[in-house]
């Protein structure tokens, strides 16, 4: 599928042409703005910088970027704080910025999605503050969740719930009264049974869709709703709640009517704008998010906690396209975000890794171990083998493919962050736990040396390992071997090969080998065992590691043709 820019001027906008199935075998790329690269020299990411990597990003050779977070934010959690849902912050640029880098996006083919965070706001946005200054009771406070607290003087928070990213789940304010945060104390959740709320955000998504972009990622998808009659269950009690559609702050099946109602939205637009949800629901209910009648895409994060296996591959691989057929969406596949430890690392840890406690680790990539700060058990190069052939593997599926930025880099977490330079909430509301998401996040490494290699003339906001260096876009420009030349490459043939949503396994005879075609004789193989793998004199046209012999190399992967 080939997107062409229909007005190529530089003062109008560029509408691309109206395919409204782009997104189902779409290459994402996740940008997490203040980390991605620094036009104005204050060592935060922006907008700005964005704009002027288009080159960069038309050269990947991606279908669309998604934007973390850009909104005006105090930064309590990393911008998923939002202030104000329709501007721009300050230090990131502003909404002229925004249009500008939309149409330099856009003229190069490129759709833009934009990160939509209702659960919560900020405590800074403006119905926050109100809702602080207003009594008990009043409309303002009927946006949030304010309940009196228990005990004397409703001193004890209404229930005893922890958030998210650990401590208390209810903050008081002044007049006594409580507030219900999920997340950080200063991300206060919406009462999604406001009609207010629902309509400011309606509002929010026409703003954007208005402005062009091409669709939304949902934060949280699975929790704007609640029931909060009382009494309140006690956190034992809410543990032992099945999680049923009617669990009482869970993916509740009434969140679905909220998303019919966006639906409406999306489908006003020409072509109508996509979604997709962020949803950590059980595998049976996902496909709730990814109907055609809501969202119409969610996320699939079983490849976030598989091992690096051939087995756990498979059948992560065929329960998702089950599934998605069973909604009418299309499959999607995740290695990295900027929520979990980068796949080369989490690759190159022990397999599988546990805790002490015996719990499996790698959703954040072994927290226990890279607390520690030392990974004295990291294996960086079988790390980055097994990042390549997973992403290669993945990258030949059907459905849509989210990369998240430096994993085109093959960059590594980075764990030497001191305590006093580390941001993420999760770090300081759970000491010696959570080492936090700081090591995905830090600004990536353009050139070789320099001012924060490349990221900008002002430094970097949060420290970068003098090892970034190598695996700068520079660097890997220059070696044909590097993880950067592979992505791209991958990604062009990707274009030329992609075929109807669709794969035939293979079988291998090795129960370390998974192999499976796509319709138009495309053949994956990936060799997730310790022995090479004999192609049989197939023709390679691409392979994550160099093939010996005719035979694939140990945690490696080959795109072939079968001669006939
Ligand atoms: C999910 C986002 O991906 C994460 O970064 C954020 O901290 C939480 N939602 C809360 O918004």
């Amino acid at each position: 599928m080939t997107i062409e820019p229909s007005v190529e001027t530089d003062d109008r906008d560029v509408h691309l042409a109206g395919d409204a199935t782009w997104w189902r075998q779409a290459a994402v790329y996740q940008i997490y703005p203040r980390s991605f690269a620094d036009a104005d020299g204050d060592g935060i990411g922006d907008i700005a910088g964005i704009t002027d990597r288009v080159p960069y990003l038309r050269d990947l050779g991606i279908d669309a970027v998604w934007l973390s977070p850009f909104y005006p934010s105090e930064l309590a959690d990393g911008g998923y704080d939002v202030a104000d849902y329709r501007d721009v912050d300050p230090r990131l640029g502003t909404l002229a910025d925004f249009d500008r880098m939309l149409r330099a996006l856009h003229r190069v083919g490129i759709r833009v999605i934009v990160d939509i965070v209702p659960n919560h706001s900020s405590d800074r946005h403006e119905w926050f503050q109100a809702a602080l200054a207003a009594d008990p009771g009043s409309p303002e406070r009927a946006r949030y969740i304010f309940r009196d607290g228990r005990g004397p003087d409703g001193a004890e928070p209404p229930t005893d719930w922890e958030s998210a990213f650990g401590g208390p789940a209810w903050e008081r304010v002044a007049d006594g009264q409580w507030y219900f945060h999920n997340f950080a104390v200063e991300q206060p959740d919406f009462d999604w049974s406001n009609r207010e709320v629902r309509e400011d955000f309606l509002t929010t998504l026409r703003f954007w869709s208005d402005r062009g972009v091409d669709g939304f990622r949902i934060d949280v998808a699975h929790m704007l709703t609640k029931d909060l009659t009382e009494p309140l269950p006690m956190r034992a009690e809410l543990a032992e709640i099945p999680i049923d559609g009617r669990h009482p702050i869970t993916d509740r099946d009434d969140v679905h009517e909220v998303y019919a109602e966006w639906r409406q939205v999306f489908d006003s637009y020409d072509p109508p704008r996509t979604a997709v949800a962020e949803a950590w629901v059980a595998r049976d209910r996902r496909q709730r998010y990814a109907s055609a009648e809501g969202l119409g895409q969610a996320f699939n994060f079983d490849l976030l906690e598989a091992d690096f296996d051939a087995a756990q591959f498979r059948a992560i691989v065929a329960d998702n396209i089950d599934l998605a057929e069973s909604s009418g969406s299309s499959t999607t596949w995740v290695l990295s975000n900027h929520d979990v430890v980068r796949h080369a690392t989490r690759y190159g840890l022990p397999d599988p890794d546990r805790a002490p406690d015996g719990r499996p680790t790698l959703k954040h990539g072994n927290e226990w171990l890279l607390s520690k700060g030392k990974s004295p058990r990291l294996d960086r190069e079988q790390g980055l083998r097994r990042a390549r052939a997973a992403t290669l593997f993945v990258l030949g599926l059907p459905g849509s493919a989210y990369l998240y930025q430096g994993e085109e880099l093959g960059l590594h977490e980075v764990v030497e962050i001191d305590g006093r330079d580390r941001q993420d909430p999760t770090y300081f509301r759970s000491p010696g736990v959570d080492i936090g998401r700081d090591g995905c996040r830090v600004p990536l490494p353009w050139t070789r040396e320099g001012e924060s290699f490349g990221f900008g003339a002002g430094g970097a906001h949060l420290p970068q390992p003098a090892w970034f260096g190598a695996a700068s876009v520079e660097a890997e420009e220059e070696d044909p071997h590097s993880t950067l030349v592979l992505y791209r490459a991958a990604l062009a043939l990707r274009h030329e090969l992609q075929s109807a949503e669709h794969l035939e396994w293979i079988e291998t005879g090795d129960d370390d080998v998974l192999s499976f075609s796509r319709p138009g004789g495309w053949e994956i193989v990936t060799n997730f065992g310790d022995q090479s793998y004999d192609l049989r004199g197939a023709e390679v046209l691409i392979a994550s590691a160099e093939i010996v012999g005719g035979s694939l190399p140990p945690a490696a992967t080959a795109w072939i043709a079968r001669m006939e």
